[in-house]
């Protein structure tokens, strides 16, 4: 009896164990570095280990890499900031929990075009990051963009003033976010399989469009501002602009089946004949679940308390925000700078100014 308890005590461990590890695999993120403080210096290289975020092959990558991690931080956080703000006036608004190694929660579970789009602008974050580090001289292992003079730059202009290495950064980046995929190996269930193809395929998309977004720029010399001289290098846009690219990816993202081919390749193919997969579509195997209503199932946190706009048709007005339910009008007090006055020399002088203004509120 009591050996037999031991037994099973110990069977129940490791199941335990096991499940622990297998769940953190399939739902840990290396985005949660966005969250963390990074230590510097040579412990860096244990809290590769300790990451509970990164898969196997990723403790591997940031012990090698361990100047890198940094870049990927900032890449994830950058992300993150930019998917907030696009998904802003929309139900699902890109929520983030501290302290938890899915930083999106469940929700991302479900393979949709929120997904699609999470994964997609963390990784065009990284390249972003990385590009930069390496231009400013941040990384031994990078440097100044090597891109050929482009069409349209003329000859009479100098080429190759130090540019944003978008190669070795789009490399880095793939190498490293896609190393999740290929170590998370939960079952061989073709859902599973599917799912993995589609985070593929959506930092793809991210890490191109980042790179894609890298236009020739040009500086001015010679005499008193004539321009006779200049110097052109390749400067990725802005992340806002990156964003922005993302965002209409995300609308007219392409809903895939996967299909079987041969044994070991899957297919995507559209849903709709007329769509057109590309390697910069976001594409996406679910349906999104009803973001409207808190569920715990599925990681939906519901829009019951969101702030809505009563003069919008869009999705940030009342209706449809509050998803037919009402809202609540809410008078708040905030304070404004006022009555501003320039000041000799060199001062403008303004006076704290309270005004009510109203909220509005989801039901
Ligand atoms: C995003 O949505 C969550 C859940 O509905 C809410 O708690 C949070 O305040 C929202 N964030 C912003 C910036 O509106």
């Amino acid at each position: 009896m009591f050996s037999n308890s031991r037994v099973s005590f110990q069977f129940v461990t490791i199941l335990i164990y096991i499940t622990v590890v297998c769940v953190s695999q399939v739902n840990s993120h290396w985005w949660s570095l966005a969250t963390k403080t990074l230590l510097v210096g040579s412990s860096s290289v244990e809290q590769c280990d300790n990451e509970l975020g990164f898969s196997h092959s990723q403790r591997q990558l940031c012990r090698t890499y361990a100047n890198h991690m940094k870049y990927v931080k900032d890449g994830a956080e950058n992300g993150i900031k930019e998917c907030k703000y696009q998904f802003r006036l929309n139900r699902w608004n890109c929520s983030t929990a501290v302290n938890d190694i899915t930083v999106f929660g469940k929700v991302l579970k479900i393979g949709s075009k929120e997904t699609a789009f999470t994964y997609a602008v963390a990784a065009a974050g990284v390249v972003v990051s990385v590009a930069q580090a390496c231009k400013n001289g941040l990384l031994q292992e990078c440097g100044c963009s090597r891109a050929p003079r482009p069409q349209g730059i003329s000859s009479s202009w100098n080429w190759g003033g130090c540019g944003d290495d978008t190669d070795y950064a789009y490399g880095f980046a793939k190498e490293f976010i896609d190393a999740r995929e290929r170590d998370t190996n939960p079952s061989n269930k073709s859902k599973h399989k599917a799912r993995k193809e589609m985070n593929l395929r959506n930092n793809e998309a991210g890490r191109l469009v980042a790179v894609r977004s890298s236009e020739p720029t040009c500086k001015c010399h010679g005499v008193s501002g004539s321009c006779n001289v200049r110097t052109c290098w390749m400067k990725l846009s802005g992340f806002r602009e990156i964003g922005n690219k993302l965002k209409s990816k995300y609308n007219s993202a392409i809903e895939v089946v996967a299909k079987k081919r041969g044994r070991r390749q899957l297919d995507f193919t559209p849903r709709k004949r007329s769509d057109v997969i590309t390697p910069t579509s976001l594409v996406y195997l679910e349906s999104s679940p009803d973001y409207c209503v808190k569920n715990r199932r599925t990681g939906v946190k519901g829009t019951k308390g969101r702030e809505c706009n009563v003069d919008s048709n869009g999705p940030d007005g009342c209706g449809l925000m509050c998803c037919g339910r009402g809202y609540r009008v809410v008078h708040k007090q905030i304070v404004e700078k006022c009555n501003c006055r320039f000041q000799w020399c060199c001062t403008v002088i303004c006076d704290q100014c309270p005004s009510n203004v109203k909220r509005y509120v989801c039901k």
